[in-house]
C-alpha cells in the first residue's frame, strides 16, 4: 500500500494505515433500532485507509474501487452538505469529529476495501469507522464513543436512521467469536461458536432501490407499534420491552401491518437468546431451525426480503450439510448467511452458484466468514491485501 500511496501522492512520509471490518449478522435482524439484541460477526473483509499529513491545507480522499479522487480545504469540511455520493460517509464522519471537538488536520487518504459494496456486509460502517480512525490519526477516542459517532454520521449526513449494530461490531469484533450486543445498554458479550460449523455468505449481487425508503418506513412502523402498545402497557419504551404474550394480547388493537412488524421484532429478539443458548449446548439442529424461523419472519412479517434472497435460502436448505440459512443485514438484496458443516462448503458453493446462475443469469459471490478482530491501526503493512480491481 506504501508504493501505491507514494505513486498517488508523491510521498508516503509518515504514512499510517487503519482498518475497520465489515460484518455478517448471524441473527437479530432489525432489532437494533428497537433496542434489542443482535449477534454479528466481524469479517476478514475490511476497509483499509492509508493516511499521511498533507502540506497544502487540503483533505484528499482517493477510492481505489471508484478510481476517484476528491479534495476539500480541510478548514471547509464543517460547512459541506450531503451530495448523495460515496464521500458523504467520510465527510459525515469528519463533521461529527469536528462536533466532538477533534479538529481535522489536512491529510491525504487512500481507501482500499475488500468489503463488497451494497452487499449487506456493511461496507458503509467499515468506511465510516476506518475514516474516523484515519482522521483521528492516533488521537484516543473511547471505542463506544467511536461507534456512536459513526452512527451519528450515518443519521445526520447519509440520512439513514440506522441502529448501532454495524458500527459497533466493526469496532468491537473479535477473532473466532460472534458478539452479542445489547442495543439498549450498549454492552456486549463474546459468544464462542461451536467448532464444527462454518458460516458462508452468498451475495445476490442485487440491491433493490427500495432499501433506503423501506428501512425508514420500518423504523416508523416500529414507533407506531410502541405507541399502540403503550395504550395498554404504558411502561413499554421500545419493542425490546414487549414479551410475545403482551404483544398477542394487544395485537388486535394495532393496524394489521404494524402488528406483524412488531411480531417480527419481538420474536426475533427471543430467537437471539435461544440461539446463543443453543450454541453453548452445541445444539446445531436448533441453531439452524432458528435461522430459518428468522428468515421466514423477515420474509412474511417484516417484509424486507426479496425473491433473490428467498431463492438462495430455499436452495441452501436443500443442500446436504446445511443446518440453516437466512438473509442478513437490512434486506432487499445483499447476502444470505448459511450455517453448515465445514466439509460441505465446497459443494455448497458450487451448487449455489449453479442454481443462482440458472435462475438469474448471475454468478453470486460466496464468502466463507472468518470471525475477525475489530477496527484498529495496522502495524504490519504486509498484512494489507493487494489492491482489488474495480
Ligand atoms: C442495516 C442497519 C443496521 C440494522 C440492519 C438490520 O444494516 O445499518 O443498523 O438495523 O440493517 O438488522
Amino acid at each position: 500500500m506504501k508504493t501505491d500511496f507514494r505513486k498517488l501522492y508523491g510521498s508516503a512520509e509518515g504514512m499510517r494505515v487503519f482498518r475497520a471490518p465489515g460484518r455478517v449478522n448471524l441473527i437479530g435482524e432489525h432489532t437494533d433500532y428497537n433496542l434489542g439484541f443482535v449477534l454479528p460477526v466481524a469479517l476478514d473483509l475490511a476497509t483499509y485507509i492509508a493516511t499521511a499529513p498533507s502540506a497544502d491545507g487540503k483533505l484528499r480522499l482517493y477510492s481505489e474501487f471508484r478510481q476517484e479522487l476528491r479534495e476539500w480545504n480541510a478548514a471547509d469540511l464543517g460547512a459541506l452538505t450531503p451530495q448523495r455520493h460515496w464521500t458523504d460517509y467520510p465527510v459525515g464522519v469528519a463533521q461529527e469529529l469536528l462536533r466532538a471537538g477533534f479538529p481535522i488536520a489536512p491529510a491525504n487518504l487512500l481507501i482500499r476495501s475488500t468489503v463488497p459494496e451494497g452487499s449487506g456486509l456493511s461496507s458503509s460502517a467499515a468506511l465510516e469507522v476506518s475514516t474516523a480512525l484515519a482522521l483521528l490519526a492516533g488521537r484516543p477516542l473511547d471505542p463506544l464513543a467511536l461507534a456512536r459517532l459513526c452512527q451519528r454520521a450515518e443519521h445526520n449526513f447519509a440520512r439513514i436512521p440506522c441502529g448501532i449494530m454495524d458500527q459497533y461490531i466493526s469496532v468491537f469484533g473479535r477473532e473466532h467469536s460472534a458478539v452479542e450486543i445489547d442495543c439498549r445498554s450498549l454492552g456486549h458479550r463474546f459468544v464462542e461458536l461451536p467448532p464444527d460449523i462454518v458460516f458462508v455468505a452468498v451475495n445476490t449481487m442485487v440491491k433493490h432501490a427500495l432499501a433506503g425508503s423501506a428501512y425508514k418506513e420500518r423504523v416508523a412502523e416500529c414507533a407506531a407499534a410502541v405507541a399502540g402498545i403503550q395504550q395498554k402497557f404504558p411502561e413499554v419504551a421500545s419493542l425490546r420491552d414487549v414479551s410475545p404474550e403482551q404483544l398477542e394480547s394487544v395485537a388486535h388493537t394495532l393496524p394489521e401491518v404494524v402488528a406483524r412488524r412488531a411480531r417480527h421484532v419481538v420474536t426475533e429478539d427471543a430467537r437471539v437468546g435461544q440461539y446463543v443458548e443453543a450454541s453453548a449446548r452445541g445444539d446445531l439442529a436448533l441453531m439452524g431451525k432458528l435461522l430459518v424461523e428468522s428468515h421466514r419472519s423477515l420474509q412474511h412479517d417484516y417484509e424486507v426480503s426479496c425473491p433473490e434472497l428467498d431463492f438462495l435460502v430455499d436452495t441452501a436448505l436443500a443442500i446436504d450439510g446445511v443446518f440453516g440459512s437466512r438473509m442478513t443485514g437490512g434486506g432487499f438484496g445483499g447476502c444470505t448467511v448459511t450455517m453448515l458443516r465445514p466439509h460441505a462448503v465446497e459443494r455448497f458453493g458450487e451448487e449455489m452458484a449453479r442454481a443462482y446462475q440458472r435462475q438469474y443469469q448471475t454468478s453470486p459471490q460466496v464468502y466463507v466468514c472468518r470471525p475477525s478482530a475489530g477496527a484498529g491501526e495496522v502495524g504490519d503493512f504486509a498484512a494489507i491485501p493487494a489492491a482489488i480491481a474495480p
